[in-house]
Protein backbone atom coordinates (compact mmCIF):
# COMPACT_ATOMS: atom_id res chain seq x y z
CA UNK A 1 0.00 0.00 0.00
CA UNK A 2 1.30 3.34 -1.32
CA UNK A 3 0.86 6.69 0.48
CA UNK A 4 0.82 8.86 -2.75
CA UNK A 5 -0.75 8.20 -6.29
CA UNK A 6 3.58 9.68 -7.73
CA UNK A 7 4.65 6.58 -5.39
CA UNK A 8 2.61 3.88 -7.26
CA UNK A 9 3.03 5.23 -10.40
CA UNK A 10 6.91 5.17 -10.26
CA UNK A 11 6.36 1.52 -9.06
CA UNK A 12 3.98 0.85 -12.20
CA UNK A 13 6.50 2.58 -14.57
CA UNK A 14 9.03 -0.44 -13.77
CA UNK A 15 6.49 -3.12 -13.06
CA UNK A 16 7.61 -6.77 -14.45
CA UNK A 17 4.37 -8.33 -13.31
CA UNK A 18 2.92 -10.02 -16.45
CA UNK A 19 4.17 -9.95 -20.00
CA UNK A 20 2.38 -6.50 -20.59
CA UNK A 21 5.77 -5.13 -19.94
CA UNK A 22 7.49 -6.71 -22.71
CA UNK A 23 5.65 -5.11 -25.37
CA UNK A 24 4.98 -1.86 -23.80
CA UNK A 25 6.37 1.52 -25.19
CA UNK A 26 4.77 3.38 -21.72
CA UNK A 27 2.94 2.74 -18.75
CA UNK A 28 -0.34 4.71 -18.79
CA UNK A 29 -1.46 4.96 -14.85
CA UNK A 30 -4.08 7.82 -14.96
CA UNK A 31 -4.74 11.33 -15.30
CA UNK A 32 -7.09 14.35 -14.00
CA UNK A 33 -7.85 15.80 -10.63
CA UNK A 34 -8.26 12.70 -8.20
CA UNK A 35 -9.53 15.26 -5.68
CA UNK A 36 -13.02 15.40 -6.73
CA UNK A 37 -14.49 11.82 -5.82
CA UNK A 38 -15.40 10.56 -9.75
CA UNK A 39 -12.99 8.35 -11.33
CA UNK A 40 -13.26 7.00 -14.88
CA UNK A 41 -12.32 3.34 -15.42
CA UNK A 42 -11.63 1.92 -19.07
CA UNK A 43 -10.32 -1.32 -20.42
CA UNK A 44 -6.65 -1.17 -21.18
CA UNK A 45 -4.13 1.45 -23.05
CA UNK A 46 -4.29 1.30 -27.06
CA UNK A 47 -1.60 1.88 -29.20
CA UNK A 48 -2.45 5.72 -28.69
CA UNK A 49 -1.55 5.53 -25.03
CA UNK A 50 0.99 3.63 -25.18
CA UNK A 51 2.84 6.12 -26.98
CA UNK A 52 2.00 8.87 -24.94
CA UNK A 53 1.39 7.55 -21.40
CA UNK A 54 -1.95 9.07 -21.41
CA UNK A 55 -5.42 7.25 -21.04
CA UNK A 56 -8.18 7.39 -23.31
CA UNK A 57 -6.33 10.20 -26.23
CA UNK A 58 -7.17 7.94 -29.31
CA UNK A 59 -10.26 7.61 -30.94
CA UNK A 60 -12.62 6.16 -28.26
CA UNK A 61 -11.02 9.17 -26.07
CA UNK A 62 -11.70 11.83 -28.15
CA UNK A 63 -15.53 10.56 -29.14
CA UNK A 64 -15.66 10.89 -24.94
CA UNK A 65 -13.78 14.27 -24.79
CA UNK A 66 -17.25 15.08 -27.42
CA UNK A 67 -19.66 13.53 -24.71
CA UNK A 68 -17.74 15.25 -22.05
CA UNK A 69 -17.81 18.66 -23.27
CA UNK A 70 -21.78 18.33 -24.47
CA UNK A 71 -22.41 17.76 -21.19
CA UNK A 72 -20.33 20.12 -19.33
CA UNK A 73 -17.93 18.16 -17.66
CA UNK A 74 -14.03 19.17 -17.43
CA UNK A 75 -12.20 16.08 -18.55
CA UNK A 76 -9.39 17.30 -15.77
CA UNK A 77 -11.37 17.46 -13.12
CA UNK A 78 -12.62 13.95 -13.22
CA UNK A 79 -9.61 11.11 -12.71
CA UNK A 80 -9.23 8.71 -14.88
CA UNK A 81 -7.87 5.77 -15.49
CA UNK A 82 -7.70 1.36 -16.66
CA UNK A 83 -7.88 -1.62 -15.51
CA UNK A 84 -4.44 -2.62 -17.03
CA UNK A 85 -1.77 -0.11 -17.34
CA UNK A 86 0.28 -1.49 -20.17
CA UNK A 87 -0.85 -1.97 -23.54
CA UNK A 88 -2.44 -5.45 -24.65
CA UNK A 89 -1.03 -6.52 -28.07
CA UNK A 90 -3.26 -5.92 -30.92
CA UNK A 91 -5.80 -4.02 -28.59
CA UNK A 92 -6.68 -7.70 -27.68
CA UNK A 93 -8.75 -7.54 -23.94
CA UNK A 94 -6.56 -8.45 -21.07
CA UNK A 95 -6.51 -11.70 -19.92
CA UNK A 96 -7.50 -12.65 -16.25
CA UNK A 97 -3.54 -12.77 -15.07
CA UNK A 98 -2.69 -9.48 -16.41
CA UNK A 99 -6.24 -7.92 -14.92
CA UNK A 100 -5.32 -9.67 -11.34
CA UNK A 101 -1.34 -8.56 -11.49
CA UNK A 102 -2.67 -5.01 -12.13
CA UNK A 103 -5.75 -4.96 -9.91
CA UNK A 104 -3.55 -4.08 -6.48
CA UNK A 105 -2.71 -0.81 -8.27
CA UNK A 106 -6.37 0.23 -8.87
CA UNK A 107 -6.96 -0.96 -5.76
CA UNK A 108 -4.23 1.00 -3.91
CA UNK A 109 -5.81 4.29 -6.66
CA UNK A 110 -9.20 3.87 -5.25
CA UNK A 111 -8.10 3.81 -1.50
CA UNK A 112 -5.95 7.24 -2.12
CA UNK A 113 -9.03 8.48 -4.39
CA UNK A 114 -11.66 8.18 -2.22
CA UNK A 115 -14.59 8.15 -5.11
CA UNK A 116 -18.18 8.19 -4.31
CA UNK A 117 -18.94 7.45 -8.38
CA UNK A 118 -17.04 5.04 -10.71
CA UNK A 119 -17.56 5.19 -14.07
CA UNK A 120 -17.07 1.24 -15.74
CA UNK A 121 -16.43 1.98 -19.41
CA UNK A 122 -17.34 -1.53 -20.77
CA UNK A 123 -17.49 -5.35 -19.90
CA UNK A 124 -13.79 -5.34 -19.06
CA UNK A 125 -14.00 -2.56 -16.42
CA UNK A 126 -17.58 -3.82 -15.31
CA UNK A 127 -16.87 -7.60 -14.73
CA UNK A 128 -13.05 -6.95 -13.20
CA UNK A 129 -14.29 -4.62 -10.75
CA UNK A 130 -18.33 -5.94 -9.81
CA UNK A 131 -17.67 -9.61 -10.78
CA UNK A 132 -18.26 -12.09 -13.90
CA UNK A 133 -21.98 -12.59 -13.56
CA UNK A 134 -22.42 -9.05 -14.74
CA UNK A 135 -22.84 -8.47 -18.22
CA UNK A 136 -22.34 -4.19 -19.47
CA UNK A 137 -25.95 -4.35 -22.09
CA UNK A 138 -28.37 -5.36 -18.72
CA UNK A 139 -25.93 -3.62 -16.33
CA UNK A 140 -25.76 -0.03 -17.63
CA UNK A 141 -27.32 2.66 -16.99
CA UNK A 142 -28.38 1.63 -13.22
CA UNK A 143 -26.50 2.72 -10.07
CA UNK A 144 -25.16 -0.24 -8.42
CA UNK A 145 -24.02 1.06 -4.52
CA UNK A 146 -21.28 -1.32 -3.30
CA UNK A 147 -19.27 -0.32 0.40
CA UNK A 148 -20.41 3.25 -0.41
CA UNK A 149 -18.86 3.78 -3.94
CA UNK A 150 -21.58 4.58 -6.77
CA UNK A 151 -20.76 2.38 -9.76
CA UNK A 152 -22.25 3.66 -13.09
CA UNK A 153 -21.67 1.20 -16.12
CA UNK A 154 -21.80 1.94 -19.42
CA UNK A 155 -20.36 0.89 -22.63
CA UNK A 156 -16.87 1.19 -23.71
CA UNK A 157 -16.42 4.48 -26.23
CA UNK A 158 -14.87 2.14 -28.57
CA UNK A 159 -18.08 0.54 -28.54
CA UNK A 160 -20.02 3.47 -29.92
CA UNK A 161 -17.43 3.49 -32.75
CA UNK A 162 -18.22 0.50 -33.89
CA UNK A 163 -22.38 0.60 -33.07
CA UNK A 164 -23.83 4.39 -33.41
CA UNK A 165 -26.59 3.60 -31.90
CA UNK A 166 -25.28 2.73 -28.40
CA UNK A 167 -24.34 6.86 -28.40
CA UNK A 168 -27.48 8.03 -26.89
CA UNK A 169 -27.62 4.91 -24.03
CA UNK A 170 -23.82 6.36 -23.04
CA UNK A 171 -25.02 10.22 -23.10
CA UNK A 172 -27.79 9.49 -20.78
CA UNK A 173 -25.56 7.18 -18.77
CA UNK A 174 -23.14 10.35 -18.82
CA UNK A 175 -25.95 12.44 -17.88
CA UNK A 176 -26.71 10.77 -14.79
CA UNK A 177 -23.92 10.56 -13.20
CA UNK A 178 -23.36 14.52 -13.74
CA UNK A 179 -26.67 14.78 -12.24
CA UNK A 180 -25.55 12.64 -9.43
CA UNK A 181 -22.17 14.47 -9.17
CA UNK A 182 -23.85 17.35 -8.51
CA UNK A 183 -26.07 16.28 -5.71
CA UNK A 184 -23.30 13.95 -3.82
CA UNK A 185 -20.55 16.06 -4.37
CA UNK A 186 -21.71 19.30 -4.52
CA UNK A 187 -19.35 20.79 -6.42
CA UNK A 188 -19.01 23.43 -9.43
CA UNK A 189 -15.58 21.75 -9.46
CA UNK A 190 -16.00 19.38 -12.79
CA UNK A 191 -18.90 21.77 -14.44
CA UNK A 192 -17.93 24.52 -17.03
N1 LIG B 1 -9.45 2.22 -24.23
C1 LIG B 1 -9.35 2.03 -22.90
O1 LIG B 1 -10.01 1.20 -22.30
N2 LIG B 1 -8.51 2.82 -22.25
C2 LIG B 1 -7.77 3.75 -22.82
O2 LIG B 1 -7.01 4.41 -22.13
C3 LIG B 1 -7.91 3.91 -24.21
C4 LIG B 1 -8.75 3.14 -24.90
Amino acid sequence: MFETLEEINQVVKNCKKCKLCNTRKNTVFGTGNPNNGIMFIGEGPGADEDSIGEPFVGKAGKLMNQAFLGLGIKREEVYITNIVKCRPPNNRNPEKEEAFACMDYLRNQVILIKPKIIVLLGNVALKNILGEEYGITKARGKWIEKKGILYMPTFHPAALLRNENLKIDFWNDLKEVKAKADIFLNSNDIYK
